[in-house]
């Protein structure tokens, strides 16, 4: 697999070489649209769980090659992705709290890699960080230690400059981290626990995946026009009448979605990136911003067999607006024990009076190199500088200032934090647990607070929409002893 011709626009961008009107083909972008599709005709896959190679008293080792692979995704066509063991999405690694997982990642591309565990509480030489790279033919072992509460998290590419285009191809998946506290609660589990990875993307007439980066997608973030869960155009789920929990992940570049049921029954959202929630939240929609988890139950049982329940998206920011990512077919009877107790983790709100350092970030437009690219405090990202010092066991408040008309959603490395507040309310219920990304209004301020506990050493922190991440939307920061 080649694409000699992103590999070097993505490179000339970045270096401002290249003007808008620029010679180079971006076939099939502005305004071709991809193969046409048929929604809820195929069934929602659900990626594998990745078994251990090996395991001892206090460790799993896992085994990942990234290479090429192939997938019908438009019905009659072959597209070629990169997938962590070839697949897209990438296997889902399910461990436990306080259990190490170490894994192998064999890298069998034709490009660096880093691979990032997003959500994971991870010393820094396993982190993935940007330029910590595995190039071509070449293996790293990363080594998570699992010290945090069950959640949702997940493993994608984080090259520096490229990451963008090489998630697009689809380096991404589920790590799944439980613990023996959230097991024993009587919420839905095993096959009534599914995750949902949305993504959208592009496809040429062939049927290979279209990635549109051009001088203005660099601003907007890029987006598709087909909607993917877990790797299939709206999919279908048949279910049963009875209560079933939805891991969602939004895996997109950039587009942001708004989760409702068709039925206008309100969701009942149970955790949100840093795990479970200190008790359910009722919402009639949720908005899910690039990188966030929203995990929900939903109680089919509310539906006679025959029922369809479409999981909508009422965000209309991105163009074009895709109303519809997957359908849920009640299709049975089911004799249905779980449920969703009134409180679900305890949770302990960090007073604001206990932070010792108050840092503030900008978030806009700079003219750097000749052009207009997004930056923070109104600096490129460059690993060799470190914008912020934290202390080990210190609390901190960030706060996010956007100077810019777009959202832009805020990933920190390291920690769970918690909202404070968003141009000065308290978050909605449902955005008000642990939280690893934060999406900042366009002209707003949103404040986080958290303590750096365990680690220390250089992380980063970046907009996930990922085009504005790899054109430099990022910084460094170091955690002191
Ligand atoms: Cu999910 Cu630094 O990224
Ligand atoms: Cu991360
Ligand atoms: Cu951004």
């Amino acid at each position: 697999m080649k694409t000699p011709n992103y590999c070097s626009v993505s490179l000339l961008l970045f270096f401002g070489m290249v003007t808008a009107g620029s010679a180079y083909d971006y076939s099939g972008f502005g305004g071709t649209s991809s193969p046409p599709v048929t929604a809820f005709a195929v069934p929602l896959p659900i990626p594998p769980v990745l078994a251990p190679t090996s395991s001892d008293a206090t460790t799993d080792y896992y085994d990942l090659t990234m290479q090429v692979g192939q997938k019908e995704i438009i019905r009659g066509k072959l597209t070629t992705i990169w997938g962590y063991n070839g697949m897209f999405p990438g296997p889902t690694i399910i461990t436990k709290r306080d259990r190490r997982a170490v894994v192998r990642q064999v890298n069998n591309l034709q490009e660096s890699m880093s691979v990032h565990l997003h959500g994971g509480h991870t010393p820094p030489e396993s982190d993935g960080l940007p330029n910590d790279l595995i190039g071509p033919g070449a293996t790293k072992i990363y080594t998570y230690p699992n010290n945090a509460p069950g959640s949702t998290l997940w493993y994608h590419d984080h090259a520096s400059d490229v990451t963008g285009r090489h998630v697009y191809m689809g380096l991404a998946a589920f790590y799944l981290l439980w613990d023996d506290f959230e097991n024993s609660l009587p919420l839905p589990k095993g096959g009534q626990d599914i995750p949902l990875l949305l993504q959208d993307r592009s496809f040429n007439s062939d049927g290979s995946l279209n990635y549109p980066l051009t001088d203005s997608t660099i601003r907007t973030g890029v987006t598709g026009d087909r909607l993917l869960v877990n790797g299939a155009v709206q999919p279908y789920l048949q279910v049963a009448r009875r209560k079933m929990r939805f891991r969602i992940l939004n895996g997109s570049n950039a587009r942001i979605y708004k989760l409702a049921l068709s039925s206008g029954v309100s969701l009942v959202q149970i955790a949100s990136d840093g795990g479970l929630l200190a008790a359910p939240a009722l919402r009639q929609s949720i908005s899910v911003a690039p990188a966030e988890r929203v995990e929900v139950v939903i109680d089919f049982a509310l539906y006679p067999v025959g029922t369809s329940v479409i999981l909508k998206n009422l965000d209309n920011s991105a163009s074009p607006a895709i109303p519809d990512i997957m359908r849920f077919d009640v299709v049975a009877e089911a004799f249905d024990t779980s449920s969703v107790p009134a409180t679900l983790r305890p949770f302990t709100r960090i007073p604001e009076s206990s932070a010792t350092v108050k840092r503030t970030f900008t978030l806009e437009q700079s003219y750097q190199n000749g052009r207009n690219l997004w930056t923070i405090n109104n600096k490129l990202y460059d690993p060799a500088r470190i914008d912020a010092t934290p202390r080990l066991n210190a609390t901190e408040v960030w706060t996010f200032e956007n100077r810019s008309g777009e959202s832009h959603p805020i990933h920190i490395h390291d920690i769970e934090w918690q909202i404070l507040d968003i141009n000065g309310s308290k978050p909605p219920s449902g955005d008000d647990g642990w939280k690893d990304v934060f999406l900042v209004p366009a002209w707003g301020k949103l404040r986080v607070i958290g303590t750096f506990t365990d680690n220390i050493g250089g992380y980063v922190s970046h907009c996930h929409k990922l085009e504005h991440e790899d054109h430099a939307m990022m910084f460094s920061f170091q955690v002191l002893p």
